[in-house]
């Protein structure tokens, strides 16, 4: 009997898995298809002071080996999320779940932080300074050191729930930028988020996305993802929650090795809703093959 069994800053999760943010919608949608029950835990769709309608269409492009999204922070807003989305969960999932919060400006970020630290239910605050697909926001705060730290001391000073943050791809030294999150009071930090890119019709000769630019993600990126987990790792002290085209058990065991204590799985759960109850499915037969008892053991064991 192998344990696979984490912890992620005091919250016992009997597993690494977690659906990404934005892949699982409020996760009583896939109640509906399994026992949610099951999950290490998930973050929910990120969330904004405000509701959102998102980006115009088409906001997907197809790709090899993933696809480009560019949603647009789509969301009911933070009021709405805890008076209808939250107790709608509740009623199908009983471990603590991730709140995911957005913002366009500091007070915005503080604002949905206050509001999200008062529900029972939120185990821990991934704040995503990453989104690609938004101007003026999103990834804007998360591409420098100073304004990601910035972020990070304004929504620690009104939450005493854990806060990870939640990193962007798109930058020449992400590890700089953990390091100045942690400096800053994170308890941890969560990334990759999207890889900027674009697709071009040959039809049209015109981008396929709207926005003409979106966030590429799936198994096609999950080299980068591994390699920034790893830079990462040796440049903080908190934990990792690693993410970036983990579609296999395998993966969320190279991912801990890189030096994740959780894993994230995002476009796998797109192609296949089911994929994130298979990974869990696969894991201890995986770990058995590989010899490893406790899965906590492994973290950072490639180092
Ligand atoms: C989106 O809603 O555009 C995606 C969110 C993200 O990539 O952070």
């Amino acid at each position: 009997m192998v344990n696979t069994k984490v912890t992620l800053s005091g919250l016992r999760l009997d597993n690494p898995v977690i659906p990404a943010s934005g892949t699982f919608g409020f996760g009583y949608e896939f109640a509906e298809l399994y026992d949610i029950n099951i999950l290490g835990s998930f973050s929910f769709k990120g969330t904004t002071a405000a509701p959102r309608f998102g980006n115009p269409t088409p906001r997907i492009a197809e790709c090899t080996g993933g696809m480009i999204n560019s949603v647009g922070l789509q969301n009911p807003g933070i009021d709405a999320v805890i008076a209808h989305e939250l107790p709608k969960l509740k009623a199908c999932f009983h471990k603590p779940v991730i709140a995911n919060i957005s913002g366009f400006s500091l007070e915005e970020y503080v604002h949905c932080c206050e509001k999200i630290d008062r529900e029972e239910q939120v185990g821990l605050i991934e704040v995503n300074v990453s989104c690609p697909n938004v101007h003026n926001g999103g990834m804007a705060f998360g591409t420098c050191p100073e304004s990601a730290a910035e972020v990070t001391r304004a929504v620690k000073a009104v939450t005493k729930k854990p806060v990870y943050i939640k990193l962007s791809p798109n930058v020449t030294d992400i590890a700089e930028i953990a390091r100045a999150c942690e400096e800053a009071g994170a308890d941890g930090i969560s990334l990759i988020n999207t890889l900027l890119g674009m697709r071009i019709d040959l039809k049209t000769r015109k981008p396929v996305i709207a926005n003409k630019m979106g966030g590429f993600s799936g198994s096609a990126i999950f080299p980068v993802a591994l390699r920034m987990v790893y830079q990462v790792y040796e440049a903080v002290r908190i934990p990792i929650i690693g993410m970036g085209g983990v579609s296999a058990a395998e993966d969320v065991v190279e991912m801990m090795l890189a030096g994740a204590t959780a894993v994230q799985i995002g476009a796998a759960n797109l192609i296949n809703p089911y994929a994130s109850k298979e990974i869990i499915e696969q894991l201890p037969r995986v770990m058995e093959r590989m010899g490893i008892k406790n899965l906590e053991e492994i973290i950072g064991g490639a180092h």
